[in-house]
């Protein structure tokens, strides 16, 4: 069995080396290809792989033609809007993620993110303090809970919002659950985003919800870029001078909201909110694991395209 590590942003080298012993463990061959820059190269690379392992890696209908051995396909990570799961059951293959694993490094970015803010981005001038603000944590999964830990440690009052998630689970964790996006917003100096992108959640974050926050408002994204509405988000930034947003997926006008509000915006170059040696290690080793226990087993559990 020949298991592709196919990474366009590469693990850390430690959690390579994970990956390698559990598969070299189970009797089976590690291909790797990683920091590819066309996608000729991954339709090479998966002709003869019966598993992948990917990051935001892009599983389209085209890559699955091309992988006519392949059985399971492993998201080392949460989000699998990069999977084409339709063409996926089409051909048979099995598609899974890694929940949780790579939680707290995200978590603890929005919280960087947050003081980088509210510190002018360490320009050396008079900011203010996360102490004692409320945040709203917009879905409460394993991202927005590790959220939620660590704002308490900061002193933050914490409020959230999950349509999936019960009331009790959320208010177990000492937060105060809301019941509606438009209550958060509007009781929220900041707001941190941990929504899947789906199609009912694409450009969902609009001018309506962010005119509803506090003065001082400061929008966290290190869940997707789609799940903003661009021209919206122009729109609040041109008309609210208190407004700022921080992100690590940067926006397709970047470089307009950069040069138009440079001291209230800014955004990683590349989205490494999952990018530690121990989020890479977690979420790697968890997708090996996860493929030998299909592969030997036939264990599904966290299969995403049921
Ligand atoms: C995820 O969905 O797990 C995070 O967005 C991390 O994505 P990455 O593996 O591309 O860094």
């Amino acid at each position: 069995m020949k298991i592709l590590i196919a990474t366009d942003k590469p693990f850390a080298a430690e959690a390579v080396t994970g990956i390698r012993e559990v598969i070299d463990g189970a009797g089976m061959q590690v291909a790797l290809l990683e920091k590819y820059t066309d996608k000729k190269q991954l339709l090479d690379a998966v002709r003869d792989a019966n598993a992948i392992i990917i990051r935001s890696d892009i599983i389209d209908a085209e890559v699955l033609d091309a992988a006519t051995q392949l059985k399971i396909v492993v998201r080392a990570g949460a989000g699998y809007d990069n999977v084409d799961l339709a063409a996926a059951t089409a051909h048979n293959v099995v598609v899974m993620n890694t929940p949780g694993q790579n939680s707290n490094a995200v978590a603890e970015l929005a919280l960087g993110l947050m003081v980088y803010a509210v510190r002018n981005a360490y320009d050396g001038s008079s900011g203010s303090e996360l102490q004692g603000k409320k945040l709203g944590i917009h879905a409460y999964g394993n991202v927005g809970r590790n959220v939620a830990r660590i704002a308490k440690g900061f002193g933050m009052e914490i409020y959230a919002y999950d349509a999936f998630c019960p009331k009790e689970v959320i208010e177990n964790d000492g937060v105060k659950a809301v019941s509606s996006a438009e209550e958060l917003y509007a009781s929220c100096q900041f707001i941190s985003l941990h929504i899947p992108a789906t199609a009912e959640t694409k450009n969902s974050i609009n001018a309506a919800l962010l005119d509803k926050m506090p003065k001082g408002a400061v929008l966290v994204n290190t869940a997707r870029k789609e799940v903003i509405n661009e021209a919206d988000l122009l729109k609040v930034l041109e008309t609210r001078p208190d407004f700022k947003y921080v992100t690590d997926i940067m926006p397709d006008k970047d470089a307009e909201i950069k040069e138009k509000f440079a001291k209230r915006y800014f955004s990683t170059p590349k989205k490494m909110g999952a990018q530690t040696a121990e989020a890479n290690n977690n979420a790697g080793v968890a997708a090996a694991k996860q493929i030998v226990d299909f592969l030997v087993n036939g264990n599904t559990k966290f299969q995403v395209n049921k």
